[in-house]
């Protein structure tokens, strides 16, 4: 019996299909939001439209589980609508949010400012909450009310956020173990860089490594330490926003072991920049946490292939030309957007053998996809997921040109850089956001809220005796 009994909407032949574990000459079919089936020309159902993908590499849409969209708060920095379509264009089709907007997105009110800012949205989305002390005692509303996840600013960056006390993470990691929600951690330690800053500025720097001065490696590994003996204790689920340092990966590789629920990212600059980029850009690539000395780059290359590093994140930190470029580094604003340049940029690194097409959709789309319970409606290209597709010339070549990013953010410290791959179109649930390198202004709007989607596996809890937690005195 015909599977398909009417047409379906549209058939995607003549490309390669990628998964993290190969690639294969196969015909996509898409009904509504959905891809039907993933085969031969001749499997295909009858469809109403045909798309000639010839030539071209299909890979599921990357997740981007770190992005900072502004809105509420800073829309002359970015707004929902001008960071997803840099989203689309980047061939990315699902974002999570940091919740460090104005404001904050800790309470029900901000949250539903955030929603409303989001029904702009081009790509699919998700919640970051903020986990704080103030709070942690409404962390199942939040939830309610649509985050997807929490984020805690252990370390101090844009927006000020202060970091939750250690009681007040326990507590948070305690209420979402047995949930499974899985909480990113800004892994720095807030205490030592404030005393380092303070002691640099009292010394009169204002060069561009001072800010590297400022926030040491240790900070990195004594918050990715502490926070994995928290998750260990409660059996709550981590994710370490940004790692950047070879030397706070140990640490990741001995929690893993230890069975603790610890995901990790890291980004493009970490990879691919260090001091001596950092010496002729100045508060362009400043960002928390800094890039390093060369020495760090190619362990995170390793960490990545190893499995120690899960995924690729862009950090995407829009910031206004004025606000990047002031001549006292303590005065430019951290950060700078990605979400835009970031499938290029590995993909350039693909086509120089650096890793493998498989390896790049295993850390761009598979693992978030897995961390964030998405697997198998996203993440994939297989019958029953969602059509999110980037449509990829690897062929492609360019110069990455901030004037004409779709970014509110036009300075970047990858102005300039050769890139080698790039999406040409990008697909999110069936429906086109970017063709031929365009944005389709249309599609504004099409970004939906992943959370009636997400299915965290099984939680496992621990220490969840009475005598370990209960405030309330039990008979
Ligand atoms: C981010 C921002 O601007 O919101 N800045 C940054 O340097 N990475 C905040 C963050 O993720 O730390
Ligand atoms: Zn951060």
């Amino acid at each position: 019996m015909n599977p398909h009994p009417h047409p379906v909407d549209l058939v995607i032949t003549g490309a390669q299909v990628v998964s993290h574990e190969r690639i294969v000459s196969a015909c996509v079919a898409i009904h509504g939001e959905h891809i039907v089936a993933v085969g031969d020309l001749a499997a295909m159902p009858e469809s109403t439209h045909v798309f000639d993908a010839t030539g071209l590499h299909l890979l599921p849409g990357a997740i981007d589980s770190h992005v900072h969209f502004r809105d509420p708060g800073y829309p002359h920095k970015e707004t929902w609508q001008t960071g997803s379509g840099a989203a689309a264009k980047g061939g990315v089709t699902t974002v999570f949010d940091m919740p460090n907007t104005n404001p904050p997105t800790g309470t029900l009110d901000a949250l539903a400012m955030k929603l409303k800012a989001a029904e702009h949205s081009y790509v699919d989305f998700g919640i970051h909450g903020l986990l704080g002390d103030d709070t942690v005692d409404h962390l199942e509303d939040l939830l309610n009310a649509g985050v997807s996840s929490f984020k805690a600013f252990v370390g101090n960056t844009f927006g000020n956020l202060p970091a939750p006390s250690d009681g007040a993470l326990l507590e948070g990691f305690e209420k979402l173990a047995p949930l499974g929600i899985r909480t990113v951690v800004h892994a720095e330690n807030s205490s030592i860089m404030a005393r380092r800053q303070a002691q640099l500025v009292a010394a009169g720097r204002t060069d561009a490594l001072a800010h590297l001065a400022a926030r040491p490696a240790v900070c990195e590994i004594e918050a990715i330490s502490r926070v994995s003996i928290l998750a260990q204790w409660t059996g709550a689920r981590v994710h370490i926003a940004h790692h950047s340092a070879a030397d706070s990966l140990y640490l990741i590789e001995e929690a893993k072991a230890r069975g603790v629920d610890i995901t990790v990212e890291t980004c493009p600059q970490y990879l691919l920049l260090n001091t001596e980029r950092m010496m002729e850009l100045g508060g362009v690539l400043r960002v928390n946490p800094p890039v390093r000395e060369s020495r760090h780059n190619e362990p995170l290359w390793q960490a990545l292939k190893s499995g120690v590093i899960d995924m690729i994140a862009t950090d995407h930190a829009p910031h206004s030309i004025e606000e990047k470029t002031r001549a006292n580094i303590w005065e430019c604003d951290c950060g700078f957007p990605g979400v835009e340049t970031q499938m290029p940029i590995m993909l350039t690194e693909v086509s120089r053998g650096r890793a493998s097409l498989t390896d790049y959709v295993l850390w761009s789309s598979v693992n978030p996809a897995k961390a964030w319970g998405l697997y198998g409606v996203k993440g994939v290209i297989a019958s029953g997921a969602h059509a999110d597709i980037a449509f990829v010339d690897l062929n492609k070549t360019g110069l990455i040109e901030q004037s004409l990013f779709q970014t509110r953010s036009k300075i970047s410290p990858w102005q300039g850089r050769a890139v080698h791959g790039a999406p040409l179109h990008t697909m999110v649930r069936g429906r086109f956001v970017m063709q031929h390198s365009k944005l389709i202004e249309d599609s504004v709007g099409w970004g939906r809220n992943i959370k009636g989607v997400q299915a965290m596996p099984t939680p496992h809890p621990r220490n969840t005796e009475h005598t370990s937690r209960s405030i309330v005195k039990t008979p």
